[in-house]
C-alpha cells in the first residue's frame, strides 16, 4: 500500500483537495450535532493549516525516516572514531579480515581470494613501493581492467599515504594522456595486455614518469624502461608494514575521474572519510554485510563499482564477484555460481538482461537485492518480476558530489527520500532553476527558491567543511571545483554543491529522477563532457562551428551524442572524420547522430542554440534542409539519416 500510493502521489503530487476535504465534511457533520462550534473553529483552523496533512504524511513516513535518521546517527558516531584513531580504508578492511580471515573477499572467473589472502597482497604492494621511496602524497596511476588485483593494487598503495589514480581502461591517446597527466603523478602501474595504449601516449607524459607492468606486456616492442610487478610483489614479505607518517581518515586514497561540467575529464578527489561514507550509507541502508556476496560486472574504476560495489567488501565484509567486462548471457549462471545475493546494476544492464530470451535460469538464484543507479520507469516492474528480485535499491548519487539519495523502502521509480517533515536534518534540496540558462532563479532576498513537491529542480547539497559527511572535496583542479558551487542559497553566506541533475519530489517527500543538464549527458553508463567531444571534433575538422549534445532515443536511457558541424562549403570529409573519432575517443563518447548545417547560430548564446539543436533532435522532419547521418555500426561508418531510418531507430529496430 505504501508504495502505491506513493507511486500514486508522484503523478499527482497536489492531492491537496481530497485530503483536506474529508476531514472538513467529518468536522462539519460532528460540529451540527454537537454545536461545539468554537472547538470546531479550532479543529478547523487545524485541517487549513495542514494539520492533517502532516498527521498523515507522518503515518507514511516515520518507519522509513526513522530509519534514515537512525542510520546518520549510527554513521556519524562511526565517522568520529574513525577520525579519532586516525584510520584509513586499509584498516576497516583488516577489521574485516580479523573477524573472519577464510571468509571469500573477491571471486573472479575461477579463482577464489581470501580477505587473507587479500590482505597479504596489499602488503607486499606496500613493501614493494615503500622500498623505492613512494610515500604520503605522492600519486601512482593504475590503467588495469577489472580484477581483484587492481583492488588490492590500490587499497596496498594507500597504506603508504599514497593515491592511486584509477584510469578508466578503455581511454586511450589524448583522453589518456590527459587523465595521467592532471593526476601528477610520478609512476603508472599499467596490465601487461595494455601496453600499445601505454606506448602511444609515452613521449606526452613526464619525462621522469616510472612505468610498471602487471604482468608481461603482451607485446614486446617500443616498450618503455619497466619493471614488472608479479614476481616483485612475491618478493616481499606478506607481514603487515606499519609506515609512520601523518595519517588522517580525511587523507586522499585514490582520484576517480568524471566528466564533471565542462572539459576533458577531471580527477575528483576520494579522501579515505568520503570512500566510507558514500560506501557505507549504501551498504547499511540496505543490509548489505558479510552474509552477502554481491556481484559487481561494472567498471571499478568508476565510483558506483569501484566504491560502492568494492567497499560492501572493503568496508562491511560482502564476498565480491568482479567480472572482467559485463556480460548480459553470463550473468545469472554466475549469480548462480558465485552464490550472490546481492547484485549491482545501471539502467542499461537491467535492459539487456530484459532482452535475454526468457532461460530456466533467470530465477535460479538466490539474489535479493538490486542496487544501483538509473532503472527506468518503463522497465522497473517487469525487471523485478521476471528475475523475481525481491528490492530494487536504486541510488542517486554522483562520484564528487555531496547529495546523495537511497531508495530504502522499495518504493517504485523512486531515487531516494528526503523526510518531507524535518527536511533540515538532511541538507539536500531541490532548488528552481531557469530552464534556458540553468542558473538558479533567485527571490528578491537574493536566496535561492527552493521547490515545492511537484516542482522540478535542480538538487543541491549544503556544504559544511567541518562535517565529513558535507563535505566537498572537488576536483584536484581548483578552478573546476568553484564551478559546481552555489553560494547563497538558502542563508546569506552558505554554499552548496550542484548536481547538475533536474529532480522533483512528491508530497512524501519521495524523489524522482527527471534529467540532467549542464555540459554532460549519460550514455552506456558513462558521463559524456559535450565539450571534451567538441575539442576533438574541433581538432579535426578546423574552422568549423561544432556543438555537441545528447538526445533522447526512443526508450533507451541516458542519452545519444549528437555534433551539429558547419559545412557551408559542402565539403566535410565524414570518413576522415569517423577515423579521427574511432582514434581519439572510447567508443561510449563518439557521436551517434551528426547534423551538417550551413551554421551554427551565433546570435543568442550558445546554450540557447544548443537548446534548440537539442529539441530537433535526429528527426529529419524537423531539420530542414540540413543533412543527418547516424553511425552505423554493423558497418562501422556514418550513413545518412532518413525518414525511415528515423522510425526504425526510435522503434528499436536499429541498435546502438
Ligand atoms: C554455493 O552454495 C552451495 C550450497 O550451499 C555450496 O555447495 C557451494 O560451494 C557455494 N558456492 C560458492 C562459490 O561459495
Amino acid at each position: 500500500m505504501f508504495s502505491a500510493i506513493a507511486s500514486y502521489f508522484q503523478d499527482r503530487p497536489l492531492l491537496k483537495v481530497s485530503t483536506i476535504a474529508a476531514p472538513v465534511l467529518l468536522a462539519h457533520q460532528w460540529c451540527q450535532s454537537s454545536c461545539l462550534s468554537l472547538t470546531c473553529l479550532g479543529f478547523s483552523l487545524y485541517i487549513f493549516t495542514g494539520g492533517w496533512k502532516t498527521l498523515w504524511i507522518a503515518y507514511m513516513t516515520i518507519g522509513r525516516d526513522a530509519r534514515g535518521l537512525s542510520f546518520v546517527i549510527r554513521g556519524r558516531r562511526r565517522i568520529r572514531q574513525l577520525r579519532d584513531k586516525h584510520a584509513i580504508i586499509a584498516d576497516v578492511f583488516l577489521e574485516n579480515v580479523r573477524k573472519d580471515p577464510n571468509r571469500i573477499a573477491f571471486y573472479y572467473e575461477d579463482r577464489s581470494y581470501t580477505f587473507q589472502e587479500a590482505e597479504d597482497m596489499t602488503n607486499q604492494v606496500a613493501r614493494f613501493f615503500n622500498k623505492l621511496g613512494y610515500k604520503k602524497g605522492d600519486v601512482v596511476a593504475l590503467y588495469m581492467e577489472s580484477c581483484p588485483e587492481f583492488v588490492m593494487i590500490w587499497l596496498g598503495l594507500s597504506k603508504l599515504g599514497v593515491v592511486t589514480a584509477l584510469l578508466n581502461h578503455n581511454l586511450r591517446a589524448k583522453s589518456l594522456a590527459h587523465c595521467v597527466n592532471v593526476s601528477q603523478c610520478r609512476a603508472v602501474i599499467f596490465s601487461g595486455d595494455l601496453v600499445d595504449a601505454i606506448v602511444e601516449i609515452r613521449d606526452e607524459l613526464d619525462s621522469e614518469m616510472a612505468y610498471f607492468s602487471y604482468r608481461e606486456p603482451t607485446a614486446m616492442d617500443n616498450i618503455p624502461q619497466y619493471q614488472e610487478l608479479t614476481t616483485a610483489f612475491n618478493g616481499c614479505s606478506k607481514e603487515p608494514l606499519r609506515v609512520e607518517y601523518d595519517r588522517q581518515f580525511t587523507d586522499r586514497l585514490i582520484y576517480i575521474y568524471t566528466s564533471g561540467t565542462t572539459g576533458l575529464p577531471k580527477a575528483s578527489v576520494i579522501s579515505n572519510s568520503r570512500y566510507f561514507f558514500a560506501t557505507t550509507g549504501v551498504a547499511s541502508l540496505l543490509n548489505i554485510d558479510s552474509k552477502d556476496t554481491v556481484y559487481c560486472a561494472l567498471p571499478i574504476y568508476h565510483s558506483a563499482g569501484g566504491m560502492l560495489g568494492v567497499g560492501s567488501c572493503l568496508i562491511h565484509g560482502a564476498s565480491l564477484a568482479i567480472r572482467k567486462k559485463f556480460s548480459a548471457s553470463r550473468f545469472w549462471d554466475d549469480c548462480i555460481k558465485y552464490n550472490c545475493t546481492v547484485i549491482q546494476y545501471i539502467g542499461e544492464t537491467c535492459r539487456y538482461l530484459l532482452a535475454q530470451p526468457e532461460k530456466p535460469v533467470d530465477k535460479r538464484h538466490k539474489v535479493r537485492l538490486a542496487f544501483g543507479n538509473g532503472l527506468r520507469r518503463n522497465i522497473w516492474h517487469e525487471f523485478k518480476d521476471r528475475f523475481q528480485i525481491e528490492q530494487i535499491g536504486e541510488f542517486y548519487g554522483s562520484t564528487e558530489g555531496n547529495a546523495n539519495l537511497i531508495n530504502i523502502d522499495n518504493t517504485p521509480f523512486s531515487v531516494g527520500f528526503n523526510s518531507a517533515l524535518i527536511p533540515w536534518v538532511y541538507p539536500v534540496q531541490l532548488v528552481k532553476v531557469d530552464k534556458a540558462t540553468g542558473k538558479p532563479i533567485r527571490g528578491s532576498n537574493g536566496l535561492c527558491i527552493m521547490c515545492k513537491p511537484g516542482e522540478p529542480g535542480e538538487l543541491m547539497g549544503r556544504i559544511v567543511q567541518k562535517d565529513l559527511s558535507r563535505h566537498f572535496d572537488g576536483y584536484v583542479n581548483q578552478e573546476a571545483t568553484n564551478k559546481k558551487i552555489v553560494r547563497d542559497v538558502m542563508r546569506k553566506g552558505d554554499s552548496f554543491f550542484a548536481t547538475g541533475d533536474i529532480l522533483v519530489k512528491n508530497e512524501l517527500g519521495y524523489t524522482f529522477f527527471l534529467d540532467r543538464t549542464g555540459d554532460t549527458y549519460r550514455w552506456k553508463g558513462e558521463n559524456v563532457s559535450t565539450t571534451e567531444v567538441e575539442s576533438t571534433i574541433l581538432s579535426v575538422v578546423g574552422f568549423r562551428d561544432v556543438a555537441v549534445y545528447g538526445v533522447e532515443v526512443g526508450n533507451l536511457e541516458g542519452k545519444a551524442g549528437m555534433a551539429a558541424v558547419s559545412d557551408p562549403n559542402n565539403d566535410l570529409d565524414m570518413e576522415h572524420l569517423n577515423q579521427s573519432l574511432k582514434k581519439s575517443l572510447p567508443p561510449y563518447a563518439r557521436p551517434l547522430f551528426i547534423r551538417l548545417l550551413l551554421a551554427i547560430d551565433q546570435t543568442s548564446t550558445f546554450k540557447l542554440a544548443k537548446t534548440r539543436l537539442k529539441a530537433e533532435g535526429f528527426d529529419p522532419s524537423k531539420v530542414d534542409s540540413d543533412k543527418l547521418f547516424y553511425f552505423n555500426s554493423s558497418v562501422g561508418h556514418y550513413q545518412t539519416l532518413d525518414g525511415e531510418i528515423y522510425k526504425a531507430i526510435q522503434s528499436g529496430s536499429i541498435r546502438f
